[in-house]
């Protein structure tokens, strides 16, 4: 390596580099700084873009985005029911370039939350939240929880019909947790009904205290990705790590082999937030009227998946009991006891892609057999009707769901020899596939009155 850079490695593997003149100087202060939060050096199989996709990059740049738009939209905003809507009007139809701003906030948002996802799968499906990135996870899921926080509570400010009735479907399935349930809607929506003071509280949190939580949570995330010396080490399959020493390892610098990649997919992810607002605008519908609701009123999309729950499931199960089980498998996944070691293996094995295919062909075929056979009234509650609710629209689907999953677990393990691990990856696949194809159904498959519709 010749030059600058490589007077700055020789420096870092040997002595420290006396800068020669301004420029140098300067460079090095970059350099030391960025590297407060990167190691000096990484193994050059982890900056590859196929091992993490630069997904979690890019959910910071997407936040970086968001904050830059968030603010200048808050010198347009007004934040109360007589003014809120108005205001947007105003923003997107006299404000220079205040459509484009609103737009590119608007995807950036909802962008965020499929990349924060996808970076989670990724994090997954690699064993990246093994060993010393356990804690870390933990620290992701929170960094979830903030971004849907933030983009639920954006979605009320244009107070607009769509917002108004989408927030109260929302904070209506609060209502269905059991003794605090009404007292817990109250508390989110500061009242018993949607109203000023419930706009400025998710007002307040949408540009204050999420931002700020998150900016907090991304640098202990940060922090602790540095800490455990980089992302964990791709490895191809069957690949051991016992026989490699460090000298088998391709080291690369940091700045500029990291900093180049990191800079090409930020600058490709800006142009694309940029093409797609510029031909898509963000919705704005009429203005809120309390007194008329829309028919279909849909939950923000992300959360749909949720209200298709309901149609299915007794409210206690949808709304409280199955969304927990998600939450706390969630938290538990880096404390299972793993068997094998598959760290840095994508999908563990060549048999943990074939059988995470296997789960998806599943949900795909099951799936929207059990949502068929609910909506044409052959489900256990049409065919037990005299029974309580809480027993054949909760007690009962749940035990038949439970026991396709475990036929299914059963089915993985022997039909493909699958391992212990194989088999607990694929049950995951499966449970997300179908989450995923519910939260379809209920955004493109569901029209007035909520049934079923052929959406084209
Ligand atoms: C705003 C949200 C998030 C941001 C900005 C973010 C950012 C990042 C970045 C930049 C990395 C380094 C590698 C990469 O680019 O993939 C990373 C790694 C990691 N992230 Fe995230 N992340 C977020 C959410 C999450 C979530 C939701 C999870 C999982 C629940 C998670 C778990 C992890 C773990 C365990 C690592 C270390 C993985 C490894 O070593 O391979 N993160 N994150």
């Amino acid at each position: 390596m010749t030059g600058l850079a490589g007077r700055i490695w020789r420096s870092l593997v040997r002595r420290p580099l006396v800068p020669r003149n301004d420029r140098e100087r300067k460079w090095v202060v970059i350099h030391n700084f960025i590297l407060h939060f990167r190691p000096v050096r990484l193994p050059a199989k982890t900056v590859e873009y196929t091992h993490t996709w630069g997904l979690g990059g890019m959910s910071l740049v997407l936040f970086l985005v968001l904050a830059t738009t968030g603010i200048l939209m808050m010198f347009a905003y007004e934040p109360s029911t007589q003014g809120a809507y108005d205001s947007i009007r105003t923003m997107q139809d006299e404000v220079l370039f205040g459509r484009l701003v609103r737009n590119i906030h608007h995807w950036s948002a909802n962008f965020l939350i499929v990349v924060v996802f996808l970076h989670l799968l990724r994090v997954f499906f690699t064993g990246g939240y093994r060993g010393t990135r356990q804690f870390n996870w933990i620290i992701g899921l929170a960094l979830l929880l903030c971004v849907l926080i933030s983009n639920f509570t954006g979605y009320l400010l244009p107070w607009d019909q769509l917002s108004y009735w989408a927030i109260t479907i929302s904070t209506g399935m609060i209502s269905y947790i059991p003794l605090a349930g009404e007292w817990l809607q109250n508390v989110v929506r500061d009242g018993a009904e949607i109203g000023q003071a419930t706009l400025i509280n998710f007002y307040t949190f949408h540009t204050t205290v999420v931002p700020v939580l998150l900016i907090l949570l991304m640098g202990w995330h940060f922090w602790r990705v540095r800490k455990a010396r980089g992302v964990v080490m791709p490895r191809a399959v069957d690949e051991q790590r016992d026989n490699q020493t460090e000298s088998d390892v391709d080291y690369v610098l940091t700045v500029p082999s990291l900093l180049f990649r990191e800079f090409v997919v930020a600058l490709c992810l800006v142009a694309f937030v940029m093409v797609v607002s510029l031909f898509f605008n963000a919705p704005l519908g009429e203005a809120a009227n309390p007194g008329m609701s829309p028919n279909p009123a849909k939950a923000p999309w992300y959360f749909v998946g949720i209200q298709e729950l309901l149609l299915h499931f007794h409210p206690l199960f949808a709304v409280v009991l199955i969304p927990l089980t998600a939450a706390l498998a969630l938290l538990l996944i880096p404390y299972f006891k793993y068997h094998d070691d598959t760290e840095g293996i994508w999908f563990q094995s060549v048999n943990g892609r074939r059988t995470a295919i296997v789960a998806v062909v599943t949900a795909l075929i099951v799936t929207p057999i059990w949502i068929a056979v609910d909506e044409f009234g052959v489900g256990p509650t049409a065919l037990l009707p005299s029974i309580a609710p809480i027993i054949g629209n909760g007690i009962v689907p749940v035990l038949l769901a439970c026991l396709v999953l475990f036929v299914f677990y059963r089915a993985i393990r022997r039909a493909y020899s699958a391992t212990k691990d194989e088999a607990i990856q694929a049950s995951f696949v499966l449970l997300t596939a179908v989450f995923l194809i519910f939260t379809a159904t209920g955004v493109w498959f569901r029209g007035a009155g909520m049934a079923l519709v052929w959406p084209w």
